[in-house]
C-alpha cells in the first residue's frame, strides 16, 4: 500500500517535470547544469553539452543491444561506439549518400511529391497521415530504393522501430518492433535480391551500394547493405514527419511568424525558410535531449565553478533542447531570431553521432514545411483535430486547413 501511493507520488512528479522541461531545464541551467543523482545525470547548459557530445569516448551510445535485435545479431552505426567498423560503415554510406545529391535529386523530388499531395488536397489535410509521412517514405522509395512493401506499413514499421530504440523498455513495443523489423529485413533483402536481376537501372542508393559491393568493398555484402538500410530508414522517416509537424505547428501559434514564413514560402526562399524550421524546432523541440552511459569516471566542466563528476556507469542525459536555450551561448534565446549561426541548434546531435541525415534534414523538412505555407488562408482545423494528436512520440494527426 505504502509503495503504491510512493510510486503514485512518484508518477505524478515525472508527468510534472515532463510538462514543465522547460522550466526545469532552466533552473536547472543556472542552479545545478549538471545535475546527477543516483545513476542519472543531466546535463543543461550549452558548453557542457556539447563536451559530453564530443567525448565519445567516455559518453557512449546506448543503442547497440536493441539494434542488435533489430538486425538479427548485426548492428548498425548508430549502434556502434568509435571503431573502425564505424568509421568503415558511414564511410561506405557516405559515399553512397552523397550531398550533392541533395541539390540535384532530393531537393527537387521533396518539392514535386509535397506539392502534388498538395495540389490534391482542396482545403484540409491531416499532415503527418498524408503529407509528411508519404513524403519522407517517398523519399526513401525513389532516392534509396525501398518503396516499401506497402507505403503506410512501412512507415508504421520504422517508427515503431524507433520507439524501441529510442525509447524505455516496453514488452508490447518490443513485439510490435520486433516484428516489424522482421518484416523490414525480409522486404529489404528481396529488394536487393530483386535488384541484383535488374542493374543499372537507377542511379540511387541501392544500386550505388551494388556497385561498391561489384568493386569488392569491405563492408559492402548483402547483409551489410541490408543492415544499412534497415537503420537509415528508421532514422529517415518518422524522425522528418514528426519535425514538419512540429514546425508548422509552432507557426500557427504565431500569428505575425506564419505571415512573414508564407511570404518566403511564396517566393520559394529555401534558405529563409531552413532558419525558420531550425529556430521553430527550438521553441517546439523534436526531443529533450540525447542518451549516454559513461565509460568511465569524468569531470564535466573540468576547471570552472560548475565542474561535477559523473560516475562511471551512469546514465546521462544530455540536454539539447535546454542548450539551445542558454543565455550564456545564444542572444537573446527567448527571442524568435533567423540570424543565428548555425552551430548554436542541435537538433541533429553533435560529435561523432551527429544525424547522417543533417543535410537532407534541411532540405527535405523545409520543403515540406514550404508546400503547406504557400497556400492562402493556412489555419488550424476546429477543435481537437487542428492540435497535434500523439501516439507514442510521434504526431499521428495534425489537421490544417487553407483556401486555395
Ligand atoms: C533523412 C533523414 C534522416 C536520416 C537518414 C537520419 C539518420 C541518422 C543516423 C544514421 C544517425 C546516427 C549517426 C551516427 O551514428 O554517426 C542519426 C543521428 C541522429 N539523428 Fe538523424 N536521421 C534523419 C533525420 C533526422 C531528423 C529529422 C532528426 C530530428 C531532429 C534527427 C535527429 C538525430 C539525432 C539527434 C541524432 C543523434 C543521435 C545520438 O547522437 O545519439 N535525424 N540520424
Amino acid at each position: 500500500m505504502a509503495s503504491d501511493t510512493q510510486n503514485s507520488i512518484v508518477k505524478k512528479i515525472q508527468a510534472w517535470v515532463f510538462n514543465h522541461l522547460d522550466l526545469v531545464f532552466t533552473i536547472l541551467r543556472w542552479v545545478k547544469p549538471v545535475l546527477v543523482f543516483k545513476n542519472f545525470a543531466v546535463v543543461t547548459r550549452f558548453e557542457y553539452v556539447q563536451e559530453v557530445l564530443s567525448r565519445d569516448e567516455i559518453f557512449l551510445v546506448t543503442y547497440q543491444e536493441k539494434m542488435e535485435k533489430v538486425t538479427a545479431g548485426e548492428n548498425f552505426f548508430l549502434g556502434m561506439q568509435n571503431s573502425p567498423r564505424y568509421t568503415r560503415d558511414v564511410s561506405n554510406m557516405r559515399l553512397v549518400v552523397r550531398r550533392d545529391d541533395i541539390a540535384e535529386k532530393i531537393a527537387p523530388f521533396v518539392d514535386d511529391c509535397a506539392a502534388k499531395i498538395m495540389a490534391s488536397a482542396h482545403g484540409r489535410i491531416d499532415v503527418p497521415v498524408e503529407l509528411s509521412r508519404v513524403v519522407a517514405t517517398r523519399l526513401i522509395g525513389d532516392y534509396f530504393g525501398t518503396p516499401g512493401w506497402n507505403e503506410v506499413e512501412f512507415a508504421d514499421a520504422a517508427s515503431s522501430m524507433f520507439q524501441y530504440l529510442f525509447f524505455p523498455d516496453d514488452p508490447e513495443l518490443e513485439k510490435t518492433a520486433l516484428k516489424a523489423a522482421a518484416k523490414s529485413r525480409d522486404y529489404i533483402d528481396s529488394t536487393i535480391a530483386e535488384r541484383k536481376r535488374n542493374r543499372r537501372q537507377h542511379d540511387d542508393v541501392l544500386e550505388r551500394c551494388l556497385q561498391m559491393q561489384d568493386a569488392g568493398m569491405a563492408g559492402m555484402s548483402d547483409l551489410d547493405i541490408r543492415n544499412n538500410f534497415i537503420g537509415l530508414i528508421i532514422g529517415a522517416i518518422p524522425t522528418t514527419s514528426k519535425c514538419a509537424v512540429l514546425v508548422l505547428d509552432y507557426l500557427l501559434s504565431q500569428p505575425t511568424l506564419l505571415d512573414q514564413a508564407q511570404q518566403a514560402a511564396r517566393t520559394n526562399d529555401n534558405d529563409a525558410l531552413t532558419q525558420y524550421m531550425l529556430e521553430a524546432l527550438r521553441f517546439n523541440p523534436f526531443t529533450p535531449g540525447i542518451g549516454r552511459i559513461t565509460a568511465e569516471d569524468y569531470v564535466v566542466g573540468r576547471g570552472t565553478l560548475r565542474a561535477t563528476k559523473i560516475p562511471k556507469g551512469t546514465n546521462v542525459l544530455v540536454a539539447t533542447q535546454s542548450a539551445m536555450m542558454d543565455c550564456l551561448k545564444l542572444k537573446s534565446p527567448r527571442q524568435f531570431q533567423l540570424d543565428r549561426p548555425n552551430y548554436q541548434y542541435l537538433h541533429f546531435g553533435f560529435g561523432l553521432h551527429t544525424c547522417f541525415g543533417q543535410y537532407i534534414n534541411r532540405a527535405q523538412i523545409t520543403r515540406i514545411v514550404k508546400a503547406v505555407l504557400q497556400h492562402q488562408g493556412l489555419r488550424r482545423a476546429a477543435g481537437q483535430e487542428g492540435q497535434i494528436q500523439y501516439e507514442g512520440p510521434f504526431p499521428v494527426h495534425f489537421v490544417v486547413e487553407f483556401d486555395d
